[in-house]
């Protein structure tokens, strides 16, 4: 059945409405994961371990979702996760997701392989920001990255600790998943199936990797795939201190994006970041690793008072949201939970899933009784 954004309810109708607008490779390039996507599966299923306890007879008559982090106020305990390449799968890409942040009150994360500058998205919107910042082999451009976010005043940044090489996406090498995308003769029926992504690729704005395109051949004239990428420009030997030094030059409010152990929590601290994004990059990298949820309380109970701690990945409901939170989280953020709204319907298709996952997480928080987020905890959750 054709579907349309108006009949798109929850992230798998957006899931599918993605399939259908956008040429396979790249829609197996968001919906993927590394190795038999064992990490990728885990991180939705884990929430399913738990169920929540409601009280009734709350007296209820509005319902607060705002949530304080990196000291910024935010409307929902929810922002968007830092993806690359935005605009491969819509051609306003970080643009239509940083203005629906801007109207509902989100972070929006800004990646270093994105596809509208730093400066220019600054220039448009005014809501929050995280950069999402790797570390490169060039030192040089990861410092003038750091300025160049501040400079654009940006809110904080997010250092990602999981992608010392690439992980092993299987998927792409199956469709011949290139940035930019690369017409070949397997991948050239799906380009002819999906004109209205194939003119909009070539009549509007030139692809590039907007933030390191002055700096890296790949960022505008070179086909690669993103592994490769990762593999060739990203320093693979990446240690604390360098997190450490990044934590200095940057002086402000910083996570460490990609921890999954408890004692890379504990490190997080004594090196000085302000928050950590418990995550494993949406299941793309280190297969088989832990999920966020599944590793969530024991990291709350080591650290939980000396930083911010966000979940990161698998979220599909705002009940998921809501679980994380009675554990200790003190927000979520996900990728393709709204990569696939970009993908199938532009900013109105980014507005219609924020829209939808407000209006979940004011009716889920009526149904448990509960008016304010910050009040969610552990007494809320039963493991089954
Ligand atoms: C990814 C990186 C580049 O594809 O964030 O997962």
């Amino acid at each position: 059945m054709f579907l349309k954004l108006k009949n798109c309810h929850n992230i798998k109708d957006f899931r599918k409405l993605a399939k259908q607008r956008i040429p396979s490779p790249l829609f197996h390039y968001i919906d993927g994961g590394s190795d038999d996507e064992f990490t990728l599966n885990r991180n939705t299923e884990a929430f399913n371990k738990c169920s929540l306890i409601p009280n009734v007879l709350a007296g209820i008559k509005k319902v607060d979702l705002s949530c304080t982090l990196f000291g910024t106020k935010m409307d929902m305990p929810f922002f968007f996760s830092p993806t690359a390449m935005q605009r491969l799968f819509h051609h306003d890409g970080e643009k239509a997701v940083a203005r629906v942040a801007d109207r509902e009150g989100l972070m929006v994360g800004v990646s270093t392989i994105g596809t509208v500058s730093i400066e220019e998205l600054a220039n448009i919107t005014k809501c929050p920001k995280i950069f999402q910042l790797y570390i490169h082999k060039d030192k040089a451009l990861t410092y003038d990255l750091i300025n160049r976010v501040k400079a654009a005043n940006y809110n904080a940044i997010a250092l990602t600790v999981d992608t010392v090489v690439g992980g092993n996406r299987e998927r792409d090498l199956y469709t011949g998943m290139t940035t930019p995308p690369k017409l070949t003769l397997k991948s050239l029926l799906s380009f002819v199936a999906h004109p209205e992504w194939t003119l909009n690729y070539i009549f509007r704005k030139k692809f590039e990797l907007a933030q390191v395109k002055d700096y890296i051949k790949q960022g505008s004239d070179i086909t690669s795939s993103i592994v490769d990428y990762i593999n060739d420009q990203m320093e693979p030997s990446v240690s604390w201190d360098d997190a450490k030094d990044a934590i200095k030059k940057w002086n402000g409010p910083f996570a460490l994006k990609g921890i999954a152990s408890v004692e890379d929590a504990k490190k997080a601290v004594d090196i000085g970041a302000t928050a950590i994004m418990i995550s494993n990059h949406g299941g793309r990298q280190l297969d088989g690793s832990v999920s966020p949820f599944d590793i969530l309380p024991e990291i709350v109970d080591a650290v939980g008072d000396k930083l911010e701690i966000i979940l990161d990945g698998g979220i599909r409901r705002g009940t998921h949201i809501l679980k994380a939170l009675s554990l200790g989280a003190k927000a979520c953020s996900g990728g393709r939970i709204y990569l696939y709204a970009l993908a199938g319907g532009g900013e109105k298709g980014v507005q219609r899933i924020v829209t939808k996952l407000k209006e979940e997480l004011n009716r889920d928080m009526m149904l448990m009784g509960c008016d304010s987020i910050k009040k969610l905890n552990k007494k809320n959750i039963k493991f089954i």
